[in-house]
């Protein structure tokens, strides 16, 4: 696999801008996936030249979340897993992220937006964290970060139940700040990180910090505790369940366990 084509980055006047490409698997990753990311993620915040960065999918997909295929073959079951290491890096980032979010946003296409400061997204997208329904746990700090954002009723409602939901109800309730065409969501991302860019940098990473202080060492240790059971239910026989439905294309049946 071509992991240099899958996760692509370039840099457009002080913003780097991070695309997930993998559109025949609707931008599912996987963990060389989450290499590239967390590779593209630490050298945007690591160049001097860099103020701002923007993470994308396409018009076609955000993210259809983990692949299900490489959880089976390569399950994330130790701290050093590149999505175990990604999640950690989301809450140390010190630069400003915006998300441009088209198509469909599942399980870690949901939850990292928790870790961006502005979201455009499609009119089309839908959302989900079906975490219960495939026999895992919340990750990414959204058993916290989820309810902080858009209140318990709709975080219990869209964690437990696990339906996805449309950009409108995305945006009414706060997990994305505007809703807009397909065709104008990545420009109007962009846009934002360019002017996000052009802030005197001292005031905006120290206003972001201020933002985000209150919340983030209690999202890293949500992080952790999510992380141990993640790791102890991808081994569940329910999670076995979910994952063969999915490759089988059936429903699954929890009705033994
Ligand atoms: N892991 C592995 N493959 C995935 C995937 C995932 N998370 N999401 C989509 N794909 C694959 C499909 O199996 C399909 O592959 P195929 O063409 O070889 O059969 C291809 O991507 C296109 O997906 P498809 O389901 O046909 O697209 P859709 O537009 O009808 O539905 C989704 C898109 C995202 C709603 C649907 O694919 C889905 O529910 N995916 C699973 C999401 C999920 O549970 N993610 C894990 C969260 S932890």
């Amino acid at each position: 696999m071509d992991t240099a084509a899958l996760i692509t980055s370039e840099t457009q006047d002080r913003v780097c801008i991070i695309r997930i490409n993998r559109p025949e698997k609707k931008n599912a990753l996987t963990a060389e996936m989450y290499e590239a990311l967390i590779a593209a993620f630490t050298q945007a915040e690591a160049d001097p030249q860099i103020r701002a960065m923007l993470i994308t999918g396409s018009e076609i997909a955000f993210s259809a979340g983990n692949d299900i295929a490489d959880f089976m073959a390569n399950p994330p079951l130790d701290d050093s897993a590149p999505v175990m290491r990604l999640l950690r890096l989301l809450t140390e980032l010190r630069k400003p992220m915006v998300a441009a979010v088209c198509g469909p946003a599942v399980g870690i296409g949901t939850t990292l937006l928790l870790h961006c400061d502005l979201v455009a997204c499609g009119e089309q997208t839908s959302f989900a964290v079906p975490f219960v329904s495939l026999g895992l746990c919340a990750e990414g700090g959204s058993s916290l970060l989820l309810a902080q954002r858009v209140g318990a009723a709709r975080a219990n409602e869209w964690l437990l139940l696990g339906e996805p939901f449309d950009a409108h109800t995305a945006a009414g309730a706060g997990l994305v700040n505007i809703v807009l065409p397909n065709g104008k969501v990545f420009d109007h991302a962009l846009a934002w990180a360019h002017k996000l860019a052009s802030k005197p940098p001292q005031a905006l990473l120290g206003t972001r910090e201020l933002i985000r202080r209150a919340s983030q060492s209690a999202a890293r240790s949500t992080i952790a505790a999510e992380a141990a059971l993640f790791k102890q239910l991808l081994k569940s026989e329910e999670a076995g369940e979910a994952f063969a439905a999915f490759v089988e294309k059936r429903k699954p049946d929890f009705s033994r366990f």
